[in-house]
């Protein structure tokens, strides 16, 4: 087991503070849930509630429907993993990885068997003898993670696990972490991070939060194809998607918007009626934006050119955008800086806000 509830949770530091606001939200155990926001937004104050380091100041927080509030940190069955590893320097991987245990007085038989299988499981058997000054930083982190493993949690919290390791460790490191999650199907885990490709890649569900609260719950792709409001659609995916002003001016199936700056699109996000006249933000990916010889949506001027290897970001200037709008197109397009480009987009590519809230939800 290991579901997590949280209803209306609300945390104000100092009595004054308020950081979150009327948090809900459901875990099913064996979930890996995903928190990403901006710097700020909550995310370690949301998990350290979880944990029981933080206290919860509003609503309740339940685990396999037993309410959380007040139960000390140790009796949840809750391990939490940091940025900061903190092993002890002078014992090895083993002695690190079975001191809980010690401290708890279990059997040296059952301290052998939990310590073996934890190192099996992260692929530390090779290092169990070392000193963590012996090991490399994910190495270390892997270490960590096992000395929570052997307490056998419910649920595990990592709170940016990975953000001291060079990025080659990171990868490595989070395929690990994904491996791990495989190996323990009925164990919760919930993980902090902003780094995107961690939060699309580790994820069954990603929690977007934002000003207090949560912008948007759901599976990676649903937040990226879907997203509810343009918090979440600039947020996640990189570059962050183009908005551009404009009005409805035709609606139905297939919704036509004249943009402020010229020109008209189309996009299938339905519209009513009502909806004619409104005005709204064209938002459109820089992955889906297409380079034409013919009349384009968007024309401008090149002003910069990155050529990332696979794919090239032009920014370019049109009316009325500031800053500039991006496009990644395929390949290598050096060539185009200070030269005049037209972009279109498929209409199921245009997506439509009105007030902040994406029209495909209401
Ligand atoms: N002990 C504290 N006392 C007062 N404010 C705090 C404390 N801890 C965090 N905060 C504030 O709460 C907000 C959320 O912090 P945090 O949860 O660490 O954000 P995140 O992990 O998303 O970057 C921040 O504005 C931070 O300054
Ligand atoms: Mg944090």
């Amino acid at each position: 087991m290991g579901n997590l509830t949280l209803s209306d949770v609300s945390k104000t530091y100092g009595g004054t503070v308020n950081v979150l606001n009327d948090i809900n939200l459901d875990i099913t155990a064996g979930e890996l849930i995903v928190f990403v926001g901006p710097s700020g937004c909550g995310k370690s104050t949301l998990l350290r509630m979880i944990a029981g380091l933080e206290k919860i100041t509003g609503g309740d927080l339940a685990i396999d429907g037993q309410r959380m509030n007040d139960v000390p940190p140790a009796q949840r069955r809750i391990a939490m993993v940091f940025q900061s590893y903190a092993l002890y320097p002078h014992m090895t991987v083993r002695e690190n990885m079975a001191f809980a245990l010690k401290l708890a007085k279990k059997s040296k038989e059952e301290i052998a068997e939990a310590v073996d299988e934890a190192a099996r499981k992260l692929q530390l058997t090779d290092y169990l003898d070392r000193l963590p000054k012996a090991l490399s930083g994910g190495q270390r982190q892997r270490v960590a993670i096992g000395r929570s493993i052997v307490r056998d949690p419910k649920i595990y919290l990592f709170d940016e696990p990975l953000s001291n390791l060079d990025a080659a460790l990171r990868v490595a490191t989070r395929i690990e972490i994904a491996r791990l999650k495989e190996e323990m199907p009925d164990r919760t885990m919930i993980y902090v991070t902003h780094d995107q490709v961690e939060a699309m890649t580790l994820a069954d569900r990603i929690v977007v939060l934002a000003n207090k609260g949560i912008a948007q719950v759901g599976s990676p792709l649903e937040l990226y194809e879907k997203p509810q409001n343009e918090m979440v659609a600039t947020f996640i995916g990189s570059p962050a998607m183009n908005l551009l002003p404009g009005k409805i001016t035709g609606t139905g199936a297939q919704t036509e918007v004249t943009l402020d700056a010229g020109g008209k699109t189309l996009s299938n996000v339905p519209t009513e009626a009502s909806d004619m006249g409104k005005q709204v933000n064209i938002g459109v990916r820089p992955e889906h934006l297409e380079a034409t010889d013919g009349e384009g949506l968007f024309t401008g001027h090149v002003d910069i050119t990155e050529a990332l290897g696979e794919v090239t970001l032009l920014y370019f200037e049109t009316v009325g955008t500031d800053p500039a709008l991006i496009a990644k197109l395929p390949g290598v397009h050096k060539d185009r800086r200070g030269q005049q480009v037209s972009m279109t987009a498929a209409p199921e590519h245009v997506h439509l806000f009105h007030e902040g809230q994406s029209l495909l939800y209401r």
